[in-house]
């Protein structure tokens, strides 16, 4: 990876009468960033940054997000455009190559991709290890992580060629492995991949199909849920991302990788907030007790939140959630549901919690994870697979920052320092003394 860092000034820093100055550097858009790689050398000092909240850890080319003002980039294309008018391959084609492709770019991406669907036999065999009522995350984390035990010939990242197969692999066989982990929950036979379809198509067919019956996906269906994927494929550098560079920095194969940004993105916090959304509505239940909840969410000794408002970084309308709910609208409109109790909490709750003080002094505003779990949940999927579409979608995010990662001369092995504050130097105390 080329840097395109500018340098735009120096900032210095006194400290104990000594001042050292550090470079400040450019990006295309977003906040300046001090390059403090020499702070330790120069002042002796760590910086302090608990949750990254100051600090940015690498340089990307990829994703670009203005929390302010509601923006966000995929390599320069807005993501409304994106899932207006494009689909899955695409996107995934413009997160790892930079450009959106020509048609044969497209058409041989598409090939590479469908080639690769199957997963080896005995993987199947990791399945039947797990209990039936296992949660499909802890599922995706054991079976991603057992790929590489699977497909040696794509494990050496210092080969340009293993680590573009082993993209593929990932991005091709995470429909395959989620529609599996879902089918073994619900005691149904694997279903094959089928190349035929599109991307999408393919993976509702392995969900819903049974060898019994025919199966034919509603196409409104298909394409919201092809929205739903290119809405999580990539945020930068997110919990779950930085978790798969961190992993990645020391050097570990992009399977394992990837299985560590499932870990992170299990949490309830990052991608559990789908499934933990759409609990909360269905605890609410009813518009009037609405109030209840907002005073809950209000009060500084009640742990409750409202799940699906806030983010790190977005203090104005998350831009995901307003596709989102257009097409929550659009899904719950091709499955008949009209008057969906679930929808009407989730109306009102955003309304209210809109004009509310507390939610516009915080800047709490909905985010994609508020209507997803009404409209996943409408397309068929039970809330235990919500996380795991998230992570069959940010894969190909996650696999392109990686890739970007090991192409970047500057990278180095993730170590962050901590400041200490635990027992002070003290000599070891024999039992008998104790
Ligand atoms: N409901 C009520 N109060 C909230 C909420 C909420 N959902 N989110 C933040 N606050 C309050 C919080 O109590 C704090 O108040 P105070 O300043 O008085 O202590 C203030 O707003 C700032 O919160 P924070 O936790 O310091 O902010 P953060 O940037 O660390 O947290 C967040 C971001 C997403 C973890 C948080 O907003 C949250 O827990 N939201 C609910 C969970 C959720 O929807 N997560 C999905 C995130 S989007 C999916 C993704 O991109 O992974």
């Amino acid at each position: 990876m080329e840097s395109k860092l500018t340098k735009s000034g120096m900032m210095s820093v006194t400290y104990e009468g000594r001042t050292s100055e550090f470079p400040v550097f450019e990006g295309t858009h977003g906040p300046r960033v001090v390059d403090i790689r020499a702070f330790h050398k120069e002042t002796g000092l760590f910086t302090f940054d608990p949750g990254f909240t100051s600090t940015g850890s690498c340089e990307s080319h990829i994703t670009f997000i203005d929390g302010d003002e509601g923006i966000l980039l995929y390599r320069g294309v807005p993501i409304d455009d994106l899932a207006e008018k494009s689909n899955f391959i695409e996107v995934a084609y413009l997160l790892l190559h930079g450009e959106l492709p020509t048609s044969t770019e497209l058409h041989d991406f598409n090939h590479a991709i469908t080639m690769h669907t199957m997963v080896h036999e005995q993987l199947k065999n990791f399945y039947s290890g797990f209990r039936r009522d296992a949660h499909p995350m802890a599922i995706m984390v054991g079976v991603v992580g057992a790929l590489s035990a699977f497909y040696h010939d794509s494990t050496d990242i210092n080969d340009p060629k293993q680590r573009v197969i082993a993209t593929h692999r990932m991005i091709a066989k995470m429909p395959t492995i989620a529609a599996m982990a879902y089918k073994y929950s619900i005691g149904q036979p694997f279903v094959f991949p089928s190349n035929e379809l599109d991307y999408t198509s393919n993976f509702m067919r392995m969900c819903f199909a049974v060898p019994a019956e025919e199966f034919k996906c509603n196409p409104v269906l298909c394409d919201a849920l092809d929205k739903i994927f290119i809405l999580h494929m990539d945020h930068e550098q997110n919990a779950s991302t930085s978790t798969v560079r961190l992993a990645g920095s020391s050097g570990a194969n992009p399977f394992a990788c990837i299985a560590a940004g499932i870990a992170s993105l299990w949490g309830p916090a990052h991608g559990g907030a789908n499934e933990a959304a759409l609990n909360m509505l269905e605890e609410i239940g009813t518009v009037d007790r609405i109030p209840e909840y907002i005073a809950r969410a209000k009060d500084k000794d009640d742990p409750f939140r409202l799940m699906g408002f806030g983010h790190r970084v977005y203090k104005n309308y998350d831009p995901r959630a307003k596709v989102m709910q257009k097409a929550c609208h659009e899904v719950l409109g091709a499955m008949g549901i009209k008057n969906d109790p679930l929808l009407e909490v989730a109306m009102e709750l955003e309304k209210i919690a809109l004009e509310d003080e507390y939610f516009i002094e915080k800047k709490l505003y909905p985010n994609i994870d508020f209507y997803s779990g009404i409209t996943l949940k409408a397309l068929g999927f039970p809330t235990d697979m919500f996380t795991v579409l998230f992570a069959l979608a940010r894969t190909v995010g996650w696999i392109a920052q990686w890739s970007e990662m090991i192409e970047d001369p500057t990278q180095k092995i993730g170590r962050p320092r901590q400041v200490y504050t635990g027992a002070a130097n003290r000599p070891y105390v024999p039992i008998v003394q104790r």
